[in-house]
């Protein structure tokens, strides 16, 4: 099935169930958190799941397009994409697991057409003093028509058990029970798994050949293609899980992996999003998508349509944050058309125009981008290759005695020269190079220059700390009393959280006296103690504007865009900003702020730093 008709069909499925369409999240969250890139449909729900009014319901669906950074190496297989659609529906306190459960079911069997022999699922076994989850297990057992249920799926698989249970079932962005911070949420969850079949005998080629096969073991056979999460608790400060203010569902679909099993082909390359970029590299490169061209072709695929979309959704390659993936997901796909003895700059050339039309139809990205991200992408990989070049020259000079996981690195760091390579090379010098050695020097570097975004790129992990939410709201109160005490001169050139302290940049042409700064301090206090409440809507982006919303970056929001507004909604608001969350709920949580540093950044910007405090 064309994938556009399965995510048509998706939210056609939903809507006709009552819910609203909500546009998805950009992909870089716009506002400063600690996550670089949205790694999961849920990551704009965090406040309504804890307990906040959606403005469109209690029933929404979208489709998010997500990227995990953790992915980034795990490409290369049939099945692993750093990006990829998340087909999203979520209750917020409305319908559980009865009605969930069978349509998750009814949607992959008659919408998708997937044979019913081929499904099967996995639900939470009890884990950290949360018992087994009977309800689901029992709505399972009438859907199949089937009672046998294996109680530890790690014993292997049975064609003719449905329904298998692990403790790992559950969800939060933490992992595990164990692994949630306070304050995440999480929740049991039910996996439903596509089984392409014994003739594929991934598990045989494995790495896990010696062991036994089952829904969970990852060798391939067996593909997730949907995750109903049960969000219902949130972790506190003593280990122990605080239900949440109601029961929610939070599901999850990999749109691409649907896709691949409507297709009944493992090869999630293979699926119409892909085919045209494979063929394009098989083309230029003159060699087939086969046997040891896999791998170095799923990858260039990839990062090529990942780097495309970011590109989309204006990031430019650079070497911090966001930028900096990005650069890297242009490198790793030169290296590997290198490999291929083609020019990456061609693929992507070739590939942008299709990319670009499949997100623009989709609704994810503005048209008339083309000619721009060509222009973006060629540059930076033509810059690339002189820089492989010249590497190849350093390489070619040095002494096969100096040839150390540390020049390796230097080489790495100072050109983004590839350690692959390197490591190809060095064994034409008859030197063996180590990649944990390399690895090692990497992580040593890491941590002599550990900063605050350093853990970032963890990807999918936002700090959704009670205290960071609070700083991110008191960010907003800090920017509304600068323009109302400096004047609307003050606008964001930037900020930072951290569970310590939030840091705010700002332009401005003077410089705030000791007493100004006292009374915008003052100001948000007061405005803490008032205790006004927190409000999330979703308004047109120009309209939005006009009445007042500040925007950092306005055009790098789509059209629909998600507004915070403290106070009154209507009228004589506090500050109202395009942001997409998380906040509190309402202003007295923040308890109180202190602003404890105030400098200038030279070139009319300003940096302005304030901590949490009791009043
Ligand atoms: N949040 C869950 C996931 O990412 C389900 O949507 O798998």
């Amino acid at each position: 099935m064309k994938s556009s008709d399965i995510r048509s069909k998706y939210l056609a499925f939903f809507k006709k169930r009552g819910h609203a369409i909500i546009p998805a999240a950009s992909i870089m969250p716009l506002e400063d958190t600690t996550t670089l890139f949205t790694g999961s449909g849920m990551q704009q729900m965090v406040p309504y799941l804890k307990g906040a009014t959606h403005p469109k319901g209690t029933r929404l669906t979208d489709s998010q397009p997500s990227f995990r950074t953790d992915d980034i190496e795990e490409v290369g297989d049939n099945r692993h994409t750093c990006m990829f659609e998340m087909l999203g529906n979520w209750s917020l306190g409305d319908y559980f697991k009865k009605e969930q459960l069978p349509w998750f079911y009814e949607f992959m069997t008659e919408e998708v057409g997937l044979d019913p022999t081929r499904l099967y699922v996995t639900v939470f076994a009890g884990d950290s003093g949360i018992p087994e989850d009977e309800d689901a297990i029992k709505i399972w057992q009438d859907i199949f028509g089937n009672t046998t249920t294996a109680r530890d799926g790690k014993l292997g698989f049975d064609p003719n058990i449905k329904i298998y249970t692990y403790s790992s079932n559950w969800w939060s962005r933490a992992g595990g029970p164990t692994k949630m911070p306070v304050g995440e949420i999480g929740g049991p969850d039910s996996e439903m798994f596509y089984d392409f079949g014994e003739d594929h005998k991934f598990h045989e080629n494995s790495t896990w050949k010696d062991d036994l096969c089952h829904l969970n073991c990852d060798c391939g056979r067996f593909l997730e293609i949907g995750n109903s999460v049960f969000m219902q608790f949130e972790k506190q400060e003593d280990d122990s899980f605080k239900p949440l203010p109601a029961q929610n569902v939070d599901f999850g679909g990999g749109f691409e992996r649907i896709v691949a099993a409507s297709n009944n082909d493992p090869d999630i390359f293979k699926i119409d999003m892909f085919a045209p970029i494979i063929r394009i590299i098989e083309v230029t490169s003159g060699k087939k998508y086969e046997g040891d061209n896999l791998a170095p072709m799923r990858v260039i695929a990839d990062h090529l349509r990942a780097a495309t979309f970011m590109m989309g959704e204006g990031l430019e390659p650079s070497n911090k944050m966001q930028g900096y993936v990005l650069r890297r997901l242009l490198r790793r796909a030169a290296v590997k058309a290198r490999h291929l003895g083609v020019d990456a700059a061609l693929v992507i050339k070739q590939s942008i125009p299709g990319i670009l039309e499949e997100y623009v139809s989709a609704g994810f990205l503005k048209a008339g981008q083309t000619d721009r991200i060509i222009e973006v992408a060629t540059t930076e990989l033509t810059k690339f290759g002189k820089a492989l070049d010249k590497g190849l020259r350093e390489l070619e000079k040095c002494d096969a005695k100096d040839l150390n996981a540390r020049f390796a690195f230097d080489l790495f760091q100072s050109s983004g020269f590839p350690f692959e390579i390197t490591e190809e090379l060095a064994k034409q010098k008859g030197v063996t190079l180590s990649k944990s050695d390399f690895d090692a020097v990497f992580q040593t570097h890491r941590n002599d220059s550990r900063t605050a975004s350093v853990g970032m790129f963890r990807g999918g992990l936002a700090d959704q700390s009670e205290v960071t939410t609070k700083l991110h709201t008191a960010t907003h109160l800090l920017q509304s009393s600068m323009r109302k005490i400096l004047g609307n001169e003050i606008s964001q050139a930037g900020s930072n959280i951290t569970p310590e302290r939030l840091r705010f940049d700002y332009t401005f042409s003077g410089k705030p006296t000791p007493d100004q700064l006292i009374e915008i301090e003052n100001m948000i206090n007061d405005t803490i103690k008032k205790n006004l409440p927190i409000t999330r809507q979703i308004e047109n982006k120009i309209q939005a504007i006009k009445s007042g919303a500040m925007a950092f970056f306005a055009d790098k929001y789509p059209d629909e865009v998600s507004v915070y507004i403290v106070g009154n909604v209507e009228k004589d608001w506090f500050s109202k900003e395009l942001c997409g969350g998380p906040h509190v709920n309402a202003t007295g949580e923040i308890g109180g702020i202190k602003i404890f540093k105030e400098e200038s950044l030279g070139s009319g910007k300003r940096r302005i730093y304030a901590k949490l405090v009791t009043l």
